[in-house]
């Protein structure tokens, strides 16, 4: 494969990614692996010779924009051909793991089809799909379109992606474990990204000092399960998440700590104790908690109840007492009452979320909750999603309108709507905007807080700390 265009241009790729963070680290590190190539990143898919999918598949919503955009994709490869130029279109993520050659027969004019633990591959596949379409110039007719990797293999694909290269304004996600083996009734993940896996801790420091060294001053630390982190050390024991995070927190430049995402069952004493321990872990949690029920957790295979959530949130809370709590909710599930609902509704008015993500029930197949009797009606769902939102808004609303007043270290990240206007996260996972230089984005500089909405808050500047880092 040349990286160089007949046009005299260089390659260009353009990366979708759906989803979670998940996805996005590892749009990244196909940007990563492509770069060598000759692959520049495309802003548009029209720029683009290649472009990924990187999917999502786990709510049918999430799939099924994968099909409408790849019949756009179609289009505009039809269009290139017309003029004698080529396209090549790559399904990536959980969509691609899960549906495998599905999606070539329902677009075939898809080449390539790669599952999340065979990035490191797609030079390869790439090379192939390119030999096909060469020989498909030619006239000869070749059976199976596309080019497919799913494989699960055994070793690790950390171990063969190159190091981790740009850091986008001082913040850098690091993926620290793959894979689910909880199988709650709902969930796919644990079918499209395999059984857990976690690096070695030498592996994610080594990762982390890279990261630093390019410029990160935050860094989130990512996986399906991170909580159940437990990876090997350098003197044969196993590391915990706690003791992970307390490592990183050693790595000279890191400013800022985050996690995510966790399951209420793997928040060990250690990890709460690190929260107040641990001055760089930022004060915010997600801990995805999906229903107030006791009944429907357990329908769920959620494995605890709604008093162990409760009683963890009392200990985080007690660890560290500024703490903002996340979570994730699903309204619906199969056998979902009016009064397994209120659990819910009450279970949120007791412990008081800073912000929430919550669902419909999706059924997907080949989950055990996709089979279950006593599904709940559309109408059902939206009206219980409609009134849950609106408690969840008030209380994010609230959380932010807390703030204003204090002045408050942000790490600023982009520019705003408005020109002149830069963006940020508070330690809490709040966006604050504010007049401010472009030169402070990737700094993170003290903000007094104005105005609190629903989803961001206005910051000034404070103008000591301002004149200092610009
Ligand atoms: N339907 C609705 N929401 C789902 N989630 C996972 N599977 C489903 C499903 N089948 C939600 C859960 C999870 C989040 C990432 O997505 O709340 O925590
Ligand atoms: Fe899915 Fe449950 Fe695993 Fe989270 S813990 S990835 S919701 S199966």
């Amino acid at each position: 494969m040349t990286d160089v265009r007949t046009d005299g241009q260089r390659k260009r790729v353009f990366i979708r990614t759906y989803g979670c963070q998940m996805n996005v680290y590892d749009s990244d590190r196909m940007a990563d692996v492509l770069r060598p190539l000759g692959y520049a990143m495309a802003d548009t898919p029209e720029q683009a010779d290649l472009v990924v999918l990187n999917t999502c598949h786990i709510r049918e919503r999430a799939s099924e924009k994968v099909y409408s955009e790849l019949g756009r994709l179609r289009d505009a490869k039809s269009e290139r051909r017309a003029e004698g130029r080529d396209l090549t279109i790559a399904v990536a993520g959980c969509v691609a793991q899960a549906e495998g050659e599905e999606i070539v027969r329902r677009q075939p004019a898809v080449d390539i089809v790669v599952g999340p633990q065979a990035y490191h591959r797609l030079p390869e596949l790439l090379a192939e799909a390119e030999r096909k379409a060469a020989l498909r110039r030619a006239g000869k007719r070749l059976p199976g379109a596309g080019v497919l990797d799913t494989d699960f293999p055994a070793e690790s694909k950390f171990d063969h992606l190159p190091a981790p290269q740009g850091v986008r304004a001082g913040s850098a996600f690091l993926s620290i474990q793959e894979g689910c083996d909880k199988f709650c009734t709902f969930c796919v993940v644990p079918y499209t990204r395999g059984a857990e896996y976690s690096r070695p801790a030498s592996a994610v420091l080594s990762e982390a000092r890279q990261l630093v060294a390019a410029g990160a001053i935050e860094i989130t630390l990512l996986g399906q399960n991170v909580n159940a982190y437990h990876g090997e050390a350098a003197d044969g024991s196993t590391w915990s998440l706690a003791r992970l995070i307390r490592a990183v927190a050693e790595i000279d430049g890191v400013a800022r700590i985050r996690y995510t995402t966790s399951h209420p069952r793997d928040m060990d004493d250690d990890l709460i104790a690190a929260h107040g321990a641990v001055p760089q872990l930022m004060p915010y949690l997600h801990l995805p908690v999906q229903s107030g029920s006791d009944r429907i957790l357990e329908a769920m295979n959620r494995r605890h109840g709604r008093d162990l959530f409760v009683r963890l949130v009392d200990r985080l809370r007690a660890a560290r007492p500024d703490l903002a709590l996340s979570s994730d909710f699903i309204v619906g599930f199969p056998g979902e009452s009016d009064a397994d609902f209120d659990d819910t509704m009450r279970l949120v008015d007791e412990v008081g979320f800073a912000s929430a993500f919550s669902f419909k029930y999706s059924r997907r197949p080949g989950t055990p909750g996709s089979a279950m009797p006593d599904q709940v009606p559309e109408a059902v769902k939206a009206a219980r999603l409609a009134a849950l939102q609106a408690l969840l808004g008030q209380q994010a609303r609230d959380f932010n309108i807390s703030k204003v007043g204090a002045t408050v270290p942000v790490l600023f990240a982009e520019t705003g709507r408005k020109p002149g206007q830069i963006v940020g996260k508070t330690p809490w996972l709040q966006s604050v905007y504010a007049e401010g230089n472009e030169r402070l984005i990737g700094h993170i500089v003290e903000a007094r807080l104005i105005e609190g909405h629903a989803n961001s808050l206005a910051g000034e500047i404070v103008t000591r700390a301002y004149e200092a880092a610009a």
